[in-house]
């Protein structure tokens, strides 16, 4: 079925087996093996489509999925099986605690109310809460205060068998970027720190993380038990510093990061335009000379933003060729007078390689002015995914 709307559709989004492969076990080489791979699928798996990507990355060996909330968990629970593990990092209601607690659903705690009404929702359904303590360090965003911590411990010893500490976490505001070096230097500190009160005060968690790409990269002392890696396993840096850092460790060597996506069209029509005539809406493109135009039915409702008008690359034919005029919301126009032999159905590349040339999701953010992580979360989840080796 799945095949079959595929090869209907106006443009498909290709997941490569072997590049996500091959991303992963340089994680894993990187992270070690004493510390856990959580695999971070929120976003829909940024963009790779979490129905398609969670199962295959099981196949290669992750055990522990990651996602931003409970619609996301709900989604990742109906493609994975029994063996892995499932944690809601960030926004879960009230009303879905109860389904998560008896899913086995691991569960962050960021505050005290939280950790409250889980307990007591455990405690009514009789089955322990699953739970991370995520601790704030820095980025004051979510997570418990250090002096919040013997009031965490009070409540727990309310609810005596009805709880299991998972794991201590905290998130990095921004280890991407060298510029926010000491305050990344002092997180660790005041995470190292809160562990040892956390302990002082007789709990044991199972694991403590804290990385995530850029700070497995670039900060190894935060991989501990588990890492949360988002970004890499698809193919990105998270930052072109990010890649340096690693670089400059081993000049020359190849990226070793392989992107796992591609995003191919076909020309759906193509039409000769005389010099003088302007093309498609409004005015914003007068052809300076006989224009041969081609049309690819993918537009700004597929995630190819409108601020690309004009501006927007595709390759066709094995050449790089420009957007002429206004993206419209199902099509753009693009300018084959280049490519003469390029013909209706020929394959258009939007992201990924043909013949030696690519467009990287970075050159594409860059242009729209989004960062990777945006472009990639952005692709509507109705693009079919296929999965190719
Ligand atoms: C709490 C948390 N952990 C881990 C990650 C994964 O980050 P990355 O995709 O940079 O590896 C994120 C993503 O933003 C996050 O919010």
């Amino acid at each position: 079925m799945n095949d079959f709307r595929a090869s209907f559709a106006a443009s498909q989004i290709q997941i490569s087996k072997s590049a996500l492969k091959h991303n992963l076990d340089f994680i894993k080489s990187k992270i070690g093996k004493n510390s856990r791979l959580s695999s971070v699928v929120k976003g829909n798996a940024y963009g790779h489509d979490i129905s398609v990507f969670v199962p295959l990355a099981e196949q290669f060996g992750v055990d522990h999925f990651s996602v931003f909330s409970a619609d996301e968990a709900w989604q990742v629970k109906k493609c994975v099986s029994d063996k892995s593990d499932v944690m809601i990092m960030g926004s879960i209601p009230d009303e879905a605690l109860g389904w998560a607690v008896e899913n086995d659903v691991e569960i962050t705690v960021f505050e005290l109310e939280r950790l409250q009404i889980l307990l007591e929702t455990a405690h009514k359904i009789g089955k322990k809460a699953r739970f991370h303590l995520e601790l704030e360090t820095g980025m004051n965003r979510t997570g418990v205060e250090k002096k919040q911590l013997p009031l965490v411990s009070d409540i727990l010893k309310k609810y005596p068998g009805d709880w299991q500490l998972e794991g201590l976490s905290t998130h990095y505001a921004g280890a991407e970027s060298i510029g926010n070096y000491l305050r990344v230097k002092r997180q660790i500190k005041r995470y190292r720190s809160a562990v040892e009160e956390v302990r002082e005060l007789g709990l044991n968690p199972k694991k403590l993380h804290t990385a995530c790409s850029a700070a497995a990269f670039s900060y190894p002392e935060t991989i501990l038990d588990m890492a949360r890696i988002g970004i890499a396993q698809y193919g990105y840096w998270p930052s072109r510093e990010t890649y340096m850092h690693h670089y400059l460790k081993k000049p020359g060597e190849s990226d070793p990061l392989k992107r796992v996506l591609s995003w191919t069209s076909k020309v759906m029509s193509i039409k000769e335009v005389a010099a003088g005539e302007f093309i498609g809406y409004g005015t914003s493109y007068l052809a300076g000379i006989p224009t041969r135009v081609a049309t690819v039915p993918v537009g700004y409702s597929h995630g190819f933003s409108r601020n690309l008008s004009n501006l927007g690359r595709v390759i066709v034919g094995g050449q790089r060729t420009s957007v002429v005029g206004v993206i419209n919301m199902n099509m753009m126009l693009i300018d084959v007078t280049e490519v003469p032999y390029v013909q209706r159905g020929d394959e258009v590349v939007i992201i990924g390689d043909q013949e030696g040339q690519t467009i990287s999701v970075s050159s594409f953010s860059e242009l729209s002015q989004n960062l990777n992580y945006e472009t990639l979360v952005r692709l509507p989840s109705d693009i079919p995914r296929v999965v190719v080796e």
